[in-house]
């Protein structure tokens, strides 16, 4: 079975997919917008300000009872400051940090990266001046924050899966360029373990080897057989062949802000394969785990061979003509066919990377991008492509292939 972004959808959890928007600026002008302490906090410190100062937080609640609260009350945090003194903004600490209208000793100006619009620094300024009333009927059904995100956002199930899966806008849009929090969007590194930007087996990898590839994809998928590429280990073994490193098939990223790693904006959630910087230069990749003008999956001769994830264990005539493909060895370069016939072994020729059983002897010499030639104890050289020497009763003198 092949996966698809709808089996991936399926995975997430519900409130995920609940999504909605709080961006709507605040209108001094509207016709709710009615000059009590209800619309400062349900219409400004709710969007603006509840994310940082929530009941039982550090910082000063500033909810309605939390706002209450502040009306000619001293600062905890800066003694001598009175947070809001009915009839006198400027002598309000809290409308100073609105304004920024600060000593040094007194903190950031709110909210801490982008400044409220002037009309509703304003609008706060008439509602102190006016009196600082808290006459009004809280909505009971604004409680708090118009978070953007939905509740559970902070699961590590959720957001992870959104953002591994593309799901979501660019993080970046509202968390900043470098992920590090801007405006009311915190800063990831706030939450996450530390050095999670390199780990590469944060997000994917890590049940097989650490080198980040799947099993646990993106969708944090385990089970092999529904993996859009099922053969990764295969390649990182190193078996019959070099241990294969990403660049074999990926750009590979040195970090979470690699361009074209995690964000990439035009295939946000699918990972590229690009073979320019491996052996199979000019292969493509034809999508559901499948090859073609593949140097690696080639006869040796040319960039033609194809693969296909699930086609298994391959075996030695998969790819060019193995020890015992008596037919197709004439379908090897040079006099191969003329050798084998008389009962050559690859072994005799090719002795550092098969042995006389005829399976790979040095792994890291197969598929490696080169032929190797290695005659053993076989009496012969090959120099500029021309061997000499004798073996298997022949004298060779400068003979071409
Ligand atoms: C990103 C988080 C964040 C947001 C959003 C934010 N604040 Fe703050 N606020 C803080 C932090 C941290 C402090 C303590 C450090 C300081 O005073 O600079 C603080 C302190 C304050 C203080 C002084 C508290 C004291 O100790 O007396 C006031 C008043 C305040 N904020 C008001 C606001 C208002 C009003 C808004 C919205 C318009 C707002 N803040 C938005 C994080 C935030
Ligand atoms: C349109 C702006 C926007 C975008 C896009 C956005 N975020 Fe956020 N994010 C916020 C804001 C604002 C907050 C503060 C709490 C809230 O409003 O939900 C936040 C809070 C969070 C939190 C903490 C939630 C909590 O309950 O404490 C996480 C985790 C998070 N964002 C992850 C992400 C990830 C991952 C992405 C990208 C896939 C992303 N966000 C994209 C605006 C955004
Ligand atoms: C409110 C706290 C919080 C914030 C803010 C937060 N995360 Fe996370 N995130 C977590 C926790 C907890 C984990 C689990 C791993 C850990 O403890 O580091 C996690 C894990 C992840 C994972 C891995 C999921 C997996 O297991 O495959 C991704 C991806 C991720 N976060 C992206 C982000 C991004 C991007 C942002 C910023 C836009 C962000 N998070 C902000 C709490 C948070
Ligand atoms: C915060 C989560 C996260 C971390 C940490 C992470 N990756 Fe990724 N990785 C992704 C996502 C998401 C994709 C697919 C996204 C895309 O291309 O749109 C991906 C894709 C890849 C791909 C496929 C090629 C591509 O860019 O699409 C490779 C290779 C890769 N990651 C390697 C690594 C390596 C190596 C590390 C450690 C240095 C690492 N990753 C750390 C999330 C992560
Ligand atoms: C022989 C080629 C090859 C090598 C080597 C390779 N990959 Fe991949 N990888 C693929 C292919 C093909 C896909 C499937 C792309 C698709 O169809 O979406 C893939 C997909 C992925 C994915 C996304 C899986 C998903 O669908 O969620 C990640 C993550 C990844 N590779 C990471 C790595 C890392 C990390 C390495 C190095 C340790 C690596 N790969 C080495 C070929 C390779
Ligand atoms: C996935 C395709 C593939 C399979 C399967 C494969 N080969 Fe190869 N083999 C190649 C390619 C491509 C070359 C070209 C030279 C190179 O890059 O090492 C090669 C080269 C060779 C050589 C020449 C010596 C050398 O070091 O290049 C020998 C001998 C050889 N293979 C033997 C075998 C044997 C024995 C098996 C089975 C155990 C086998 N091959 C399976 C692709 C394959
Ligand atoms: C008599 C020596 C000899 C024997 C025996 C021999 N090879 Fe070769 N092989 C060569 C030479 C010489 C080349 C060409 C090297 C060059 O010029 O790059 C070569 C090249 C290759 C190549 C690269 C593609 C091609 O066709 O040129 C492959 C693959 C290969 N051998 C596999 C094998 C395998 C598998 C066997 C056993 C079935 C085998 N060889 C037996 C001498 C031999």
């Amino acid at each position: 079975m092949k996966k698809t972004v709808n089996r991936k959808l399926l995975l997430l959890l519900a409130p995920a997919l609940l999504l909605g928007c709080s961006e709507d600026e605040f209108d001094p002008t509207a016709a709710d917008a009615t000059l009590t302490a209800c619309t400062v906090v349900e219409k400004i410190f709710a969007p603006k300000c509840n994310d940082c100062h929530k009941p039982g937080g550090d910082y000063p609640d500033l909810s309605y009872d939390g706002l209450a609260a502040l009306i000619n009350v001293e600062s905890e945090g800066y003694p001598g400051q009175v947070q809001v003194v009915p009839g006198d903004p400027e002598a309000s600490f809290l409308y100073r940090k609105i304004t920024g209208n600060l000593t040094a000793d007194e903190g950031d100006p709110m909210p801490e990266k982008k400044a409220l619009p002037d009309a509703t620094i304003a609008f706060i300024a008439q509602w102190i001046q006016e009196g600082a009333s808290m006459d009004c009927t809280p909505d009971p059904t604004n409680t708090s924050t118009e978070a953007y995100h939905p509740a559970g956002y902070a699961e590590a199930t959720v957001h992870g899966y959104e953002m591994e899966l593309g799901l979501e806008t660019d993080c970046r849009q509202c968390h900043g360029d470098n992920l590090q929090g801007a405006d009311d969007a915190p800063d990831c590194d706030s939450c996450h373990q530390e050095g999670w930007r390199e780990d590469c087996t944060y997000c994917h990898g890590g049940a097989v080897s650490d080198s980040g590839a799947p099993p646990r994809d993106l969708a944090g998928l385990m089970d092999l057989t529904m993996l859009s590429f099922k053969a990764h280990g295969q390649h990182e073994a190193g078996d019959a062949h070099p241990a294969y490193e990403c660049e074999q098939c990926h750009d590979k990223p040195t970090d979470v802000m690699t361009p074209g790693h995690i964000f990439d904006d035009e295939t946000a959630g699918v990972a590229e394969v690009v073979f320019s910087a491996g052996l199979s230069a000019q292969g493509t990749y034809n999508g559901n785990g499948s090859c073609s003008n593949l140097y690696c999956h080639g006869n040796g001769r040319n960039n033609s061979g194809t693969a296909d994830h699930d086609d298994g264990q391959l075996d030695c005539n998969a790819c060019h003509a193995g020890p015992t493909a008596t037919t197709a060895w004439r379908t090897m370069s040079g006099e191969h066919s003329k050798h084998m016939r008389e009962r050559l072994a690859c072994t005799d020729c090719h002795n550092s990377t098969v042995n006389s059983a005829g399976a790979i002897a040095q792994a890291a010499l197969h598929v490696n991008g080169q032929v190797d030639l290695d005659f053993g104890t076989n009496d012969m050289t090959r120099t500029n492509n021309r061997c000499t020497g004798t073996c298997h009763n022949e004298r060779h003198t400068n003979e071409t292939w």
